[in-house]
């Protein structure tokens, strides 16, 4: 495919200005609509665990969950760039675990995979073995047991900390980054310190791209959060549809003629 995108192609966007578009998915069916959609970058996010299994954070996940996951999601996309965050447990141990980890997921089908954190020896050894890799800094939903919840991260001199780990993935050879819910003014600084791209998701207007989560973005979940807006009330669209349907089962005006053999 001619306009295939692929992780050099993600880096160089920032140097040509344009704005790097991520989303994720969990499934083929939205794996497709956000391909079909022109997203540069589809992320099996791990949030998964939050939107898809019910879980109340990403802690639980396993690997196996994840390339699961990651298969089926490859079935529905084929332009966009997919990548599989790895997760929590499965990269925190050792080098050796998180490049056995990563070869599964994209033995599974993903173009690169994302990780939580300054593991930098873990990135230069995936990123050798031939994986390219994105980092993520900031509120990285996997340490929510550290930070006593869902916090904003990188508030005054903490700052200083999320920018010199986010150089430091840089270094170790990641291709672009995910900078989570730090204050607005931090992600500009990084963000014009760094050579790859910065993805934001609660991290103000200045990155280089945003990433939302499915469900966040297409009004799919209960819950509203500051750093997504809900671009169409999908929740409400099938509710109406569901009900619709089950109005027309009782009242007898489904199936119809049409409808039959
Ligand atoms: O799992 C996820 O969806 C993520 C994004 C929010 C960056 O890591």
């Amino acid at each position: 495919m001619a306009d295939k995108v692929t992780a050099p192609k993600i880096r160089g966007m920032k140097a040509n200005g344009s704005k790097v578009v991520c989303l994720t998915a969990y499934d083929a069916y939205f794996g497709r609509l956000a391909d079909e959609s022109g997203v540069d970058l589809i992320l099996v996010g791990d949030s998964m665990a939050n939107v898809v299994l019910g879980y109340s954070n990403t802690v639980p996940l396993t690997l196996e969950e994840m390339a699961h996951h990651v298969r089926a999601v490859r079935k529905g996309v084929s332009r966009a760039l997919l990548v599989a965050d790895l997760p929590f447990g499965y990269y925190n141990a050792s080098v050796d675990q998180a490049v056995n980890s990563a070869v599964e997921l994209m033995k599974a089908g993903a173009e690169s995979v994302k990780l939580e954190g300054d593991y930098t020896e873990a990135i230069e050894a995936m990123v050798k073995a031939g994986i390219p890799v994105m980092g993520h800094v900031g509120m990285t939903p996997q340490s929510v047991n550290n930070f006593g919840g869902f916090k904003v991260q990188g508030k005054g001199e903490a700052g200083d900390d999320v920018l010199r780990k986010a150089k430091a993935i840089e270094d170790a050879g990641a291709f672009s980054i995910v900078l989570e819910v730090i204050p607005s003014t931090l992600s500009k600084r990084i963000t014009e310190a760094l050579q790859i791209p910065t993805i934001g998701i609660g991290a103000g207007p200045d990155c280089d791209g945003q990433i939302q989560v499915f469900h966040d973005a297409l009004g799919l979940s209960r819950e509203t959060f500051r750093h997504a807006k809900r671009f169409v009330e999908g929740e409400n669209l099938l509710l109406q549809g569901i009900k619709d349907y089950a109005c027309e089962v009782r009242n007898e005006s489904f199936p119809a003629a049409e409808n039959g053999f």
